[in-house]
């Protein structure tokens, strides 16, 4: 079946994006590239306000150098969210990563109040200072990631994507499994996901173990 076009005779219906409004665009990649990481976004205006907020159209795109991306959006057209604007004018964040005991208390700081909110002071959250940046890490996040704003790709006035590069990494004491090899308890973290709908979340509880296979071990019996 088709929509909007197009002449698949497949059993997958065709949805052309090019027709679509920007919401139905968005259901369709929300609620099928899951589950999603959540960056817990730490900033600072210029004049020092602290501000949070989670974004899950987030991940890593590799090390050397270590970069991220995040895609914010506009609460309304022409309404830039607080986290895009402190980081474009400052240049600065910390990415906390979410635990499932941190579930929601980030669901609190994604509560849309004006900038003179603290989102953390609302969601009874503590901050740390931060090594190498001025905006403060979450506490209670079992992962930290200092960042500085490599460059930013405005998509119009509502859309931008921030490139990050991570400078220092905080990772709670007993999730480091060796320092020097950098070994890391990734169950330990037990970090949430972003599904599908309005409110929906995975756990990462639930794992598979599938070693590569060299090259030499193929075909195999
Ligand atoms: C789990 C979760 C993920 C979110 N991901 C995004 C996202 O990727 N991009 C975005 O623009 N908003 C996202 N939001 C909405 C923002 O968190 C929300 O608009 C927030 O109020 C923005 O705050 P700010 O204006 O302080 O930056 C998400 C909300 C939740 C609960």
């Amino acid at each position: 079946m088709d929509r909007g076009g197009g002449s698949g005779d497949d059993q997958a219906m065709l949805f052309d994006l090019t027709k679509l409004k920007p919401e139905d665009q968005y259901k369709l990649l929300a609620s099928t590239v899951v589950p999603r990481p959540i960056a817990w976004v730490v900033t600072l205006n210029p004049e020092g306000r602290l501000n949070a907020a989670p974004f899950s159209f987030f991940n890593v795109f590799g090390a050397g150098p270590p970069i991220l991306c995040l895609g914010i959006g506009a609460r309304r057209p022409g309404d830039p969210k607080d986290t895009g604007e402190n980081i474009r004018l400052t240049g600065e964040f910390v990415v906390n990563l979410v635990a499932h005991e941190n579930a929601e208390a980030m669901n609190v700081t994604a509560i849309e109040f004006g900038p003179e909110v603290d989102e953390l002071a609302e969601a009874r959250l503590t901050t740390l200072p931060s090594e190498k940046i001025r905006p403060p890490r979450i506490a209670e996040s079992p992962v930290a990631m200092e960042c500085t704003l490599h460059s930013m790709i405005e998509f119009g006035p509502d859309r931008a994507l921030v490139i990050g590069q991570v400078q220092a990494m905080h990772v709670r004491d007993d999730a480091v499994l060796n320092p020097e090899r950098c070994h890391i308890d990734t169950p330990k973290l037990d970090l949430i996901g972003r599904m599908h709908g309005g409110g929906w979340y995975a756990r990462t509880t639930e794992r598979f173990d599938m070693p590569r296979i060299p090259v030499g071990n193929w075909p195999r019996d």
